[in-house]
């Protein structure tokens, strides 16, 4: 949570800042902040709000000509959003300022000590007691500043993200990490700082990631410095090619990068599929199973784990592996995982799902199963995060930056990967023959083609929306591999329309849930044909008779639910086990088009932020 981006160079770091922080919007976006400075001058502009208002802020001021500059967009952690608790944070003597991402969780005891000091405080941020804690030991131990930032770090309990600069002697930025992703970008003699590398895809492509427990001093000079903040032991800078486009990072003409993402299925999980399902060859290639056979093959127990959509997928994973390889499966919270002393057997294998590849709560979970002595697979989309180097070994989803807070693409192609690493296990396990695993194959090779089609035959689904947008609530069934489509399209609708959804078994109505069922309850059913369609059928009967408004989501040709429901949207004929990807396409949509009707800011939805990177 929480955006930074920083600049020190020959340019004029404010639009590189703003235009940085624009990307980084997904991160947090309740206030926002910047300080740049020369070397005579600096100026501080914070306000509550999104970075298009600090940027017509900024335009009010005078033009200093400044070299360095610091940036921030919020989530708010400690104190409500507002001017005082914005980023960038200022030390009691005016000379230093921080952005910082994460939460120091023993901020309050280093506050008292620091005002037992003499030192006062202007925010109820955790972050103004790093910035004085900073200076304090400056001044104490009479040191530079990157030293008594590592001096200030060694007392620091939680996470944290860095940028420090000294409006005094502005020659450098101090940039450190432990828990919070940092990229720097390397320039012309300059440098970005980003929390990750989107700041500054326009101006570098060369770009060095920190490691938890590094810091790097940026000199104006062009030099770079880093250590590591424990040891102190110099590290030679491991310097990527970045490979993105900037196309990826950009709307690209919708209206939404939440609807960009939504049309983009079809390439990305095209994207998730080559080199992977070799159909011609009758197999699939995944070089992390091949490397790690004897393990997967070895395994008594697979546990999934996750937060949010990503869990769902991981659901949707259960489904898969007990259908294809008969493996038993338990499929984790991680914020639950991480606390609850789980029991891991030797020849237990961890799957950690992550879009972002740095949710705090999947990272932890992560570092506790292996520390005991689980083998650890990720599945992750942002290439290099932190899950994704923390684990054994592991698959990215190649889905391409997903920007839209609510999650859409992550989610297909993570049930991509979990359906090639299921037929890549069926076919090592032989648990199914051979003439059957290559008719999955071709007809996962086909799904893209089929999610074209849907998405272009899918404009009812707007006039659908416009029946539901005033509803208060909403209620989505699914069962079998499609219970965890009917969880994802009620998280999708709560998050950014705003309308309380929930998500059911079809057949847990009878145990609760019916009692809500009026002619004011929409429910949403997932009712595509094979095991449990009739089952479903009577569930939708039910429904009926209790005169609630049924959305059915039903395969191509369906005739029985259309005669019950109060809408029908068709997706493909496809087997079982590729339902969950199609069903959710048109229920990413219907909320589109709910929280569009409802005036939402679906980009960034009120309260949320795309990277989870705190408790
Ligand atoms: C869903 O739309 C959200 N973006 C959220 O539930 C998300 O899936 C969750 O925070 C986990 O994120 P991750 O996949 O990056 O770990």
């Amino acid at each position: 949570m929480c955006g930074i981006v920083a600049y020190i160079g020959n340019k004029d770091p404010k639009p590189i800042i703003i235009g940085g922080l624009h990307r980084l919007e997904y991160r947090g976006y309740d206030s926002a902040g910047i300080l740049v400075c020369n070397n005579s001058e600096y100026q501080l502009t914070k306000i509550t709000g999104k970075v298009n208002a600090l940027s017509k802020m900024l335009e009010t001021k005078p033009n200093i000509a400044p070299h360095l500059g610091i940036g921030h967009t919020r989530w708010a952690t400690h104190g409500i959003p507002n001017d005082k608790n914005a980023h960038p944070h200022y030390s009691n003597s005016g000379k230093l300022y921080m952005v910082h991402n994460g939460i120091i969780e023993n901020y309050d005891s280093l506050k008292m000590e620091l005002i037992n000091r003499g030192y006062s405080f202007y925010s109820d941020t955790d972050s103004e007691v790093l910035v004085n804690l900073i200076e304090e030991i400056k001044v104490k131990e009479n040191v530079k500043l990157h030293k008594a930032v590592q001096l200030a770090l060694n007392q620091v309990v939680g996470a944290y993200g860095i940028v420090v600069c000294d409006t005094f002697n502005p020659k450098e930025l101090i940039v450190a990490r432990l828990g919070s992703p940092l990229a720097i970008g390397l320039g012309e003699s300059s440098f970005y700082v980003g929390s990750d590398a989107t700041p500054f895809l326009d101006h570098t492509r060369k770009v060095v990631y920190l490691e938890d427990n590094e810091m790097a001093v940026l000199s104006k000079n062009g030099k770079i410095n880093i250590k590591n903040i424990i040891s102190d032991e110099p590290i030679h800078p491991y310097i990527e090619e970045l490979q993105w486009s900037l196309n990826s990072i950009q709307k690209g003409g919708y209206r939404h990068f939440m609807l960009k993402e939504i049309h983009e299925q079809p390439k990305a999980i095209s994207d998730t599929l080559r080199g992977r399902l070799l159909v011609d060859k009758g197999t699939i290639q995944i070089n992390s199973i091949n490397e790690y056979k004897e393990k997967f093959l070895n395994a008594k127990r697979i546990v999934f784990v996750a937060c949010g959509t990503s869990w769902h997928a991981s659901l949707v994973g259960e489904y898969l592996f007990e259908y294809f390889i008969r493996i038993p499966v338990e499929v984790e919270y991680a914020s639950e995982f991480r606390y609850r002393d789980p029991i891991i057997e030797k020849d237990d294998i961890v799957i950690c799902i992550s879009q972002s590849g740095e949710t705090a709560d999947t990272l932890a979970a992560l570092k506790i199963a292996k520390e005991k002595g689980a083998f650890i697979y990720g599945i992750c989309n942002v290439v290099g995060s932190s899950i994704s180097r923390e684990t054994h070994s592991g698959i990215y989803t190649h889905a391409g930056p997903e920007i839209g807070v609510a999650s859409t693409k992550a989610f297909s192609t993570q049930i991509t990967v979990l359906i090639l690493i299921a037929l890549k296990l069926a076919e090592l396990k032989k648990t199914f023959d051979s003439r059957q695993l290559h008719d999955y194959q071709a007809e996962l090779s086909q799904i893209p083609g089929k999610i074209e089609q849907l998405i272009k035959t899918s404009s009812s689904i707007d006039e659908i929306a416009k029946n539901y947008s005033d509803s208060q609530n909403c209620i989505y069934l699914g069962r079998g591999f499609n219970f965890p489509v009917a969880l994802e399209g009620a998280l999708k609708l709560k998050e950014i329309s705003y309308i309380h959804a929930e998500g059911y078994p079809a057949a847990e109505m009878k145990h609760g849930p019916i009692a809500l069922i009026d002619k004011n309850m929409p429910v949403v059913v997932i009712a595509t044909k094979k095991t449990n369609y009739e089952k479903v059928v009577s569930n939708i009967q039910e429904i009926k008779s209790r005169e609630g408004k049924i959305i059915a989501i039903v395969s191509e040709g369906d005739e029985t639910v259309a005669k019950l429901a109060n809408h029908v949207i068709e997706i493909p004929n496809v087997s079982e086990c590729f339902t969950p990807i199609l069903a959710t396409i048109p229920l990413q949509l219907l909320s589109y088009q709910i929280a569009i009707n409802r005036g939402c800011n679906v980009d960034q939805p009120r309260n949320l932020a795309k990277s989870v990177t705190v408790e």
